[in-house]
């Protein structure tokens, strides 16, 4: 897609999921990298919760506060000129009710997120049909939800049984039934993203769930290969290979626009 000065929105990314055009998003937490990552080609910015992992070396995103995400969300909207503004809602602000939820939603929405995401399926309908009646696009998030990582039981990929897949397909289109406008599938076989993205009408954006998704998106510091932890699979390390950062962030974009990330050493079959 040519760049110009105008801001992506909804609308541009259900446009580019028509005409079969990957979308590029990555995590951002600060208004330096929203302004090269936009420069680089990214569609969606996500104030991602793992900034409690990457940021702050938490062992998981839970402790991360919605001060720590508002205030991560208005450094990132202060960079970004062009890219949609997408802002995890951290653990424990949206859980307790959909009201909860809109209070929460609204701080970040003025702190400058054009969506906000929160981890779930079935359980959030009742609270993703609260928010968009009230004018705030939901993101879902299915598979591998980290903030339920102990009840998960660590970092596993999920859908791998037939039951399990079939849930989760349905929880998708509950979801998209509830309102949700975009849906991100984490660490999931491939064939059942394949399958979630064919069902859906809406973009789902991946991540360790293969190539067939509507877009893909990563980790910024797993993509520059400066996260001090266990690098997960599906990760790839731009940064090698180039020889700057903003080249990196570039071949990013180019490997998930051309289908050739992920690769199937990426991926969960
Ligand atoms: O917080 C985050 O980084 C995420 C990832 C799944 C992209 O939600």
């Amino acid at each position: 897609m040519a760049q110009t000065a105008l801001r992506i929105t909804l609308n541009t990314l259900q446009q580019m999921t028509r005409d079969g055009e990957k979308i590029a998003a990555v995590t951002c937490y600060d208004a330096s990298f929203a302004a090269l990552l936009e420069a680089a080609g990214v569609e969606v910015l996500l104030v991602g919760d793992s900034l409690g992992m990457v940021v702050q070396g938490q062992e998981t995103t839970l402790p991360v506060s919605m001060d720590q995400m508002e205030y991560h969300t208005r450094c990132v909207a202060r960079g970004s000129r062009r890219a949609f503004i997408v802002a995890d809602m951290p653990f424990g602000s949206y859980q307790e009710s959909p009201q909860q939820a809109l209070r929460n939603a609204a701080r970040l929405m003025a702190a400058g997120a054009h969506m906000v995401k929160l981890e779930g399926g079935a359980a959030m309908a009742e609270t993703v049909a609260f928010l968009t009646a009230r004018g705030i696009p939901v993101f879902g998030h299915v598979g591998l939800t980290p903030q339920s990582v102990h009840q998960l039981g660590g970092y596993r990929v999920q859908g791998k049984t037939d039951e399990a897949a079939r849930r989760m397909v349905e929880d998708a289109l509950l979801l998209q039934q509830s309102g949700a406008a975009m849906m991100l599938l984490e660490a999931i076989p491939v064939p059942l993203a394949r399958q979630i993205t064919h069902t859906l009408t809406i973009p789902t954006v991946g991540i360790g769930a293969g190539a067939d998704c509507s877009g893909q998106v990563l980790v910024l510091y797993d993509m520059l290969g400066i996260y001090p932890g266990k690098t997960p699979r599906f990760a790839r390390n731009f940064l090698s290979g180039t020889d700057s950062v903003q080249a990196a962030l570039e071949a990013y974009v180019k490997a998930v626009k051309d289908g050739r990330f992920p690769g199937p050493e990426h991926a969960f079959a």
